[in-house]
């Protein structure tokens, strides 16, 4: 074979390649017929996209929501039982918690309707129908030569006034969302529930077994998942909470298998994935992978070592900033366990290799294709250039200095000072003066000045050091010189030590001085003087540059996407994720996470004891949860002598997918998505079948927990459990294997 025409062969196995890639890609529900349909049932699906998604007859989707505002749930029952995350449901646990009822750690479950707790502000969200309006959205805007900036504003104008046509009359709600970078923009009509309340939840030494130890990790043996019910009006719509609401009777409700899963089994995740980054051109990905993520990691491995020190040493530090460590150090981990994919796929080349074909391609067209997009990748790497320091910029503010709580906190009252010295009627101070106290109030209950003094003084040099210099606030760098023999832990000392701030007391004392007229303290507060330096700097050096950029980065990211669907016609593309209803689907599978390990594709009751460790709290597990495993008593939910916890599959997911159903070929429910593994979080920008795999609690070990563990009997029967138990004693191939032999004996015979 000549060169040229083994290049040619390479080019063409990479294109066919890209189009056939498995199990890649969150799809709109609407396009699935005509997309994914015959590849999804070729692969194990034995619905139709109609039984998936349908507007006119109930369908897969009408047992889907959106819970609050970051999560997904499903509909388990007529009656009209939710299930989610426990991390998803955390935050309502929490609030019904105290030290007398702690549901946190005891677990809480409801033993009849009465028992089912409110939660005031809890929403959700179904999706009541999709539609292309793109063409309404983009009616009277010219494709060229308009500012983004005014293009954004009247494709808010038009998308606005398009939901607002569409709810007319109806009592839904509606929202338009961009795809593909705004070249096609779709409407969501929703209905919104608001009386959601508590029916049960696992202690955390089941719901968040493992901790952040186990945090994205897999093997995994977390059972991430609460219950929680719809409540309706007399008519059966969403209805404000009121002790007369009953039971919503949904549409539809997913049933639930009892048959498990076995390697190769054909899985989908249906719900509402966060935000993706799979179009980012080779300057984008590069300055997340070399820029932005070391910075933040740097930031917050600082940070979390402080905490750690702290809450090692004092239980009331520790309570205090439990969750606040558990979120920070949540993205912390997913962002090491991203950049090391991103490495290992060697991201920024492959991307490049991307950009030359499509450069080839852009200069090899006519007249029209030339001017179009032969030099949009050049364009797109001198933004990229040139917005390089502004980003930087940024997540130094957003991550180090605000990162400080005190410059946080000292941030929050700024905007006081705008309404003090008669810049603001009397009644409107006193109604902020007052807002910013009861602020204070929950601000101190999970604040400790000494441990942030400790975070400060790792925080700010950080700031100062990794900030471009020329987007580094006047005020900032004058620290700079006046400590530069001391150090900074010798200013912080001083803020700490002279800021009125730091107390709670004292900074009520100040705002009681603000609401009687005198902001002088407030003005001169060291820390507001510091926040103040830091904020307006942000506003008036690093975002404008940041937004031109970011902006012509936009309009170029829309023109590439473009390109790329006119350069690849043969391939399917499917939207980033942008928090609007998806369907991944794939399958059950291990994986080799380095050379010479491999990882089977479930968890059991079993790796639980295998960790239990009463000395530490992430690891403890419940007495009751001990007895059951020592009488084996796991009635139907059994497998091979254990009961199943946790198993993986090829489903492309993120952040926003926790507590999505993952629903096996017939349709039913069999398991609860919660988490992925370290190894595929670089999924968000690239994709790899070989190493990415979302984690889902076995729908098994849900049934055991509410029913063997928590008594909660009565919640299974409401369920609809379906397919025939597989205890594994004998998997199906055994059972032809015996039956065979047998035949021959008695021939033999
Ligand atoms: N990593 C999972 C998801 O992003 C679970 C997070 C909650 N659990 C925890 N241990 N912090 O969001
Ligand atoms: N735990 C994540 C969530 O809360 C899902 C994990 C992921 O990012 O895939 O949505």
């Amino acid at each position: 074979m000549t060169l040229r025409s083994r290049l040619a062969l390479l080019a063409l196995t990479f294109l066919t390649t890209l189009s056939a890639r498995a199990d890649e890609g969150m799809w709109l529900p609407l396009l699935l017929k005509q997309l994914n349909e015959a590849d999804m049932q070729k692969k194990g699906l034995k619905l139709t996209a109609e039984q998936i998604y349908s507007i006119n007859q109930g369908s897969l989707k009408d047992a889907i929501v959106q819970f609050g505002g970051g999560c997904t749930g499903e509909i388990i029952s007529d009656q009209g039982l939710l299930l989610t995350n426990h991390h998803c449901g955390y935050g309502q646990i929490q609030s019904h918690s105290s030290v007398e009822n702690d549901y946190l750690t005891k677990g809480y479950w409801a033993m009849t309707p009465g028992q089912e707790l409110p939660n005031p502000g809890l929403t959700a969200t179904f999706i009541v129908r999709m539609e292309d309006v793109t063409s309404q959205v983009l009616a009277g805007i010219p494709a060229t030569g308009i500012a983004e900036a005014q293009r954004e504003q009247l494709v808010l104008q038009n998308s606005q006034r398009v939901a607002q046509a569409a709810v007319q009359g109806t009592g839904y709600q509606a929202f338009v969302r961009p795809m593909f970078n705004g070249n096609e923009y779709y409407m969501f009509l929703t209905e919104v529930f608001q009386d959601i309340r508590l029916v049960g939840a696992p202690p955390s030494s089941i719901g968040k077994f493992g901790g952040d130890t186990d945090n994205w990790a897999w093997p995994r043996h977390t059972g991430d998942f609460s219950l929680f019910r719809i409540y309706a009006g007399p008519d059966n719509k969403p209805a404000p909470y009121s002790p007369d609401n009953k039971p919503f009777k949904p549409r539809y409700h997913l049933p639930i298998s009892l048959a498990g899963v076995q390697p190769g089994d054909f899985t989908m995740v249906f719900g509402f994935p966060g935000r993706t980054n799979e179009y980012l051109t080779s300057w984008g990905v590069d300055e997340v992978y070399s820029l932005s993520n070391p910075a933040k990691i740097a930031i917050r491995d600082a940070k979390l070592k402080a905490l750690d020190t702290d809450m090692k040493v004092s239980d009331k530090v520790r309570i205090q900033y439990a969750a606040k460590y558990a979120s920070l150090a949540n993205y912390w981990k997913k962002w090491i366990g991203e950049n090391r994919g991103l490495r290992k796929l060697d991201a920024v080349r492959v991307k490049q290799q991307r950009e030359a074909e499509f450069q080839r391609w852009a200069e090899s067209g006519d007249a029209a294709r030339r001017a179009a997009f032969a030099g949009l990748l050049p364009e797109l790497q001198r933004n990229y250039a040139q917005g390089r320091d502004y980003t930087l910029a940024r997540d130094y503010v957003s991550e180090a200095a605000l990162g400080v709580e005190l410059v946080a906190y000292a941030n929050s009252l700024q905007p006081l000072l705008e309404l003090t010295g008669g810049k603001a009627p009397a009644a409107e101070l006193a109604t902020a003066v007052e807002k910013a106290k009861k602020g204070t109030t929950s601000f101190f209950k999970n604040y400790s000045a000494a441990t942030d003094q400790k975070v400060a003084a790792q925080l700010l040099p950080l700031y100062a050091n990794g900030t471009p210099a020329a987007l580094l606030p006047t005020y900032v760098k004058e620290l700079q010189k006046q400590y530069a023999t001391t150090g900074w832990a010798t200013y912080v000392a001083q803020l700490y030590g002279k800021s009125r701030l730091t107390s709670e007391a004292s900074a009520q004392a100040v705002l009681d001085e603000v609401a009687a007229g005198k902001s002088d303290a407030l003005r001169q507060d060291p820390a507001v003087k510091l926040a103040a330096a830091i904020v307006n700097n942000y506003r008036t050096a690093i975002l404008p540059g940041y937004n031109v950029a970011t902006d012509q980065i936009a309009l170029l990211q829309r023109t590439y996407m473009a390109g790329l669907r006119l350069q690849q016609p043969e391939r399917k593309f499917y939207p980033d994720a942008n928090s609007t209803l998806r369907l991944a689907y794939g399958q059950v599978a291990g994986y080799e996470p380095a050379d010479g390990v491999k990882y089977d594709f479930y968890t059991t009751l079993d790796g639980i004891m295998e960790k239990a460790d009463p000395t530490n709290p992430e690891f403890e597990v419940p007495a009751r949860l001990a007895e059951l495993y020592q009488t084996k008593d796991y009635g139907p939910y059994a497998y091979k002598g254990s009961v199943p916890v946790a198993f993986i599959a090829t489903n492309h997911t993120t952040g926003g997918n926790s507590g999505s159903p993952v629903i096996n070929g017939n349709g039913e429910l069999i398991g609860i998505n919660f988490d992925r593994n370290w190894e595929g979080t670089m999924s968000d920008i690239m994709f790899d079948p070989d190493r990415v795999r979302n984690i889902t609690l076995d729908v098994r070990y849900m049934l055991f927990v509410v029913d063997k563990y928590a008594g909660a009997s009565h919640l299974v029967k409401e369920m609809t459990l379906v397919g025939t138990p597989d205890s594994g004693a004998d998997t199906t191939p055994d059972k032809k294997l015996k039956k065979v032999k047998v035949k021959r004996k008695k021939a033999d015979a």
